[in-house]
């Protein structure tokens, strides 16, 4: 399989790290955050896809890491970059970005072995109100998420915050993905469901790392899979946001590994 490294498998067991993997992990979602915000003056209208997965592959390698995504199951793509109505896993590529566009940009690093798994919206130029208050809400939507995680909590108390956030602000939750377990290992266990009912699920321990990466539909959350076998669109066409952390369970609640050095987790364009 390729989600093994290093000797360490997917197990469905959930691990629990030391300070040790703490550190690495630090290191490895330090690197994504950066190259996301390297990214950033480079997301412009005019700009082909595959040229941001070029530029992002180019920044990783040069720093001594490694792409997680490159050589994935099949992907031969840095990063997944997902504009407008598609939901995730959109494939960098011949695709021009334009004006009004919002577009997920999704990367993972592997700092010694560990993984960091970060992704934003960016806007290109100036965006339609719609599409703005889309990506705010997707936005709040994950801090609502990481803000449920503490020991004794449970997976679905994360689920719980999104769902019920998302659907007063009268968006829908996509149900086909989910946040997920990592670490040496891309995507392990625990599932972290962007929807559910308070009190279920797995039951937080210090040591535990996750990403949650809530994708949030302005219409209906039916998604489908393109004949690419990888790009995930709404199923009515309406516009789709994605954001994602990877966390840590710590003995006082949480440590987010992916955070911007430079404050710009939202892009100034968003954050207006
Ligand atoms: N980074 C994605 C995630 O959040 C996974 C992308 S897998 C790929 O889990 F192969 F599509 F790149
Ligand atoms: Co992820
Ligand atoms: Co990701």
């Amino acid at each position: 399989m390729t989600d093994t490294l290093e000797g360490e498998y997917r197990t469905g067991q959930i691990k629990l790290h030391d300070a040790a993997a703490f550190e690495g992990m630090r290191k490895a979602g330090r690197l994504a955050a950066e190259c996301l915000d390297m990214l950033t003056p480079h997301v412009v209208p005019g700009v082909v896809t595959g040229h941001l997965d070029d530029l992002a592959r180019e920044f990783i390698l040069d720093h001594g890491a490694l792409p997680a995504c490159l050589g994935y199951r099949g992907y031969t793509k840095t990063v997944c970059i997902s504009p407008n109505h598609i939901v995730c896993h959109g494939i960098p590529g011949e695709r021009v970005l334009r004006e009004g566009d919002i577009v997920n940009i999704d990367v993972t690093v592997i700092v010694d072995g560990w993984h960091g798994d970060t992704s934003r919206m960016y806007g290109v130029g100036p965006v339609a109100p719609r599409a703005k208050r889309l990506v705010d809400v997707t936005y709040e939507a994950l801090e609502r998420g990481l803000a449920a995680v503490k020991p004794g909590a449970r997976t679905g108390d994360i689920g719980q915050a999104i769902q019920s956030y998302v659907e007063s602000m009268r968006c829908s939750v996509v149900r086909d993905f989910c946040g997920h377990g990592l670490g040496k290992v891309f995507h392990d266990a625990p599932n972290i469901l962007h929807f559910g009912q308070r009190g279920t699920g797995e039951l937080l321990q210090p040591g535990m790392f996750f990403t949650i990466e809530p994708m949030v539909n302005l219409g209906k959350h039916p998604v489908k899979l393109l004949s690419d076998g990888w790009t995930a669109v709404t199923r009515d066409k309406s516009l789709s946001a994605q954001c994602e952390h990877s966390c840590g369970v710590t003995e006082e609640g949480i440590e987010v590994f992916t955070g911007s050095p430079t404050g710009q987790f939202k892009p100034p364009i968003l954050s207006a």
